[in-house]
């Protein structure tokens, strides 16, 4: 019974599994908060770390027989010490909106006013959405865009945060294309006495590769996820200054987890490890130098990009005078083997089901070394497809290109770990 492998215990479970792999290999993956994580990470997410209760922290367990799980989240926690010159670090996070969760039972009371980006502008469900437990339980008010330059003004953001003094502000979002420099924010933060977090789940890696600002000097608690650009497990962390530490911990456990997902946990120390590398500051730069060069290439092909372009590792394609709305051009290009999610632009008039506009990202295509040469052959194949939506045939054609292109690029290709 304990030895059999999953094809002899579930072939079903097995076939959907391979279903999934030859997926992730013979599509463009260019959601921009996906990537592929290592042989290595993978192998740790799945290891006998499962099947150990560990709530508490490193020296400070609730449970008997936690001196392998003591040194594994040790490392993960100095080595993201390491990597972000944090203060203090919590690895327990199971998720992104777990972290910020934690984050908010640690710094606010029910019902304080915490300032953040809007989500119809780029933010994040857990940064105060009416249907969101961030909604729900605090007074968000929110900041976004300006009409005009689609770039958020932190003067605008000043004058918002002067009228509603929230106990805490937000700086993050799932979908903008700009830089945010948090040493700015800080003055604003210090102008009205707020707290400042930065949520940056999708910009970490480009934080680590030192290809965007970085947070940690800046602000109070800064959350991530773990498993987009920086190429971890599914997980998150929290970094903090020290002064907040024993509230964060807390927050974290007791607070809004019990036992921690140790096997993810090690997982992230060794996604950690890779962090500190030789070659990630490379990956890290060339994210942002094909997402330029996609950019360029789609503009150039008649796309209006939000803001005109983009400093990261994602761009927003307004699709308003296309004649397809986000959705149906996301469906044309899975048809087609390319990967994207629909996302409202700023001021969208369409509704979330919809959206004006789709959200490419290049993390996880440039962990198959794809360069410049294949963005602009991939925002080619994107215009072609999203210029003649009615055209079954230029689809397949695509499908076919992106197949062979797939094929020069491989991934995961001696990965057996379920057979
Ligand atoms: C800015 C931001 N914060 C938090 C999260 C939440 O992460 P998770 O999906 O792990 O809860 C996301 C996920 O996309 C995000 O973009």
């Amino acid at each position: 019974m304990m030895n059999r492998i999953l094809s002899e215990v579930d072939p079903q479970m097995a076939a959907i599994l391979e279903g999934e792999m030859k997926r992730q290999q013979t599509c463009l993956v260019m959601i921009p908060s996906e990537n592929y994580a290592s042989k290595a990470v993978l192998q740790t997410q799945g290891c006998i770390m499962t099947n150990k209760y560990a709530e508490g922290y490193p020296g400070a367990r609730y449970y008997n027989g936690c001196q392998f799980n003591d040194m594994a989240e040790s490392l993960a926690i100095e080595r993201a010490k390491r990597l972000f010159g944090a203060e203090h670090v919590n690895v327990q996070p199971h998720t992104g909106s777990q972290a910020n969760m934690a984050v908010y039972y640690a710094l606010l009371n029910d019902g304080d006013t915490f300032l953040a980006m809007d989500v119809s502008h780029g933010g994040h469900l857990s940064h105060g959405r009416k249907q969101n437990f961030s909604g729900r339980y605090y007074n968000p008010v929110f900041y976004g865009v300006e009409k005009d330059t689609e770039r958020i003004d932190l003067n605008h953001v000043l004058d918002i945060a002067m009228k509603c003094k929230p106990k805490l502000i937000v700086v993050g979002a799932s979908a903008y294309p700009r830089i945010l420099d948090f040493k700015e924010w800080r003055e604003v933060a210090d102008k009205v006495g707020a707290l400042l977090m930065a949520d940056v789940a999708h910009i970490i890696g480009l934080i680590a590769g030192g290809v965007h600002p970085d947070p940690v000097p800046y602000c109070d608690v800064v959350t991530t996820t773990t498993h987009k650009t920086l190429r971890g497990p599914r997980g998150a962390m929290i970094l903090c200054k020290k002064e907040f530490a024993e509230k964060i911990d807390k927050a974290v456990f007791p607070g809004v987890q019990a036992g921690p997902l140790m096997h993810v946990i090690a997982a992230k120390a060794v996604a950690l490890k890779e962090a500190l590398e030789y070659g990630f500051r490379e990956y890290q730069a060339q994210i942002v130098k094909n997402a330029k060069k996609l950019a360029e290439c789609l503009m150039k092909e008649g796309f209006r990009l939000v803001s005109g372009g983009t400093d990261n590792h994602l761009m927003l394609v307004d699709l308003s005078d296309k004649g397809v709305n986000g959705q149906e051009a996301a469906d044309l290009l899975e048809e087609s083997g390319i990967i994207v999610n629909k996302n409202l632009i700023p001021y969208d008039t369409k509704p979330p089901t919809q959206c004006s506009g789709i959200r490419p990202g290049t993390p996880a295509i440039t962990t198959r070394e794809m360069r410049e040469p294949e963005m602009e052959q991939i925002g080619m194949m994107i215009s072609r497809v999203l210029k003649h939506p009615k055209n079954a045939k230029i689809r397949a054609e695509v499908r076919q290109e992106v197949m062979e292109l797939c094929r020069n690029f491989p991934i995961y290709q001696d990965i057996d770990i379920w057979r």
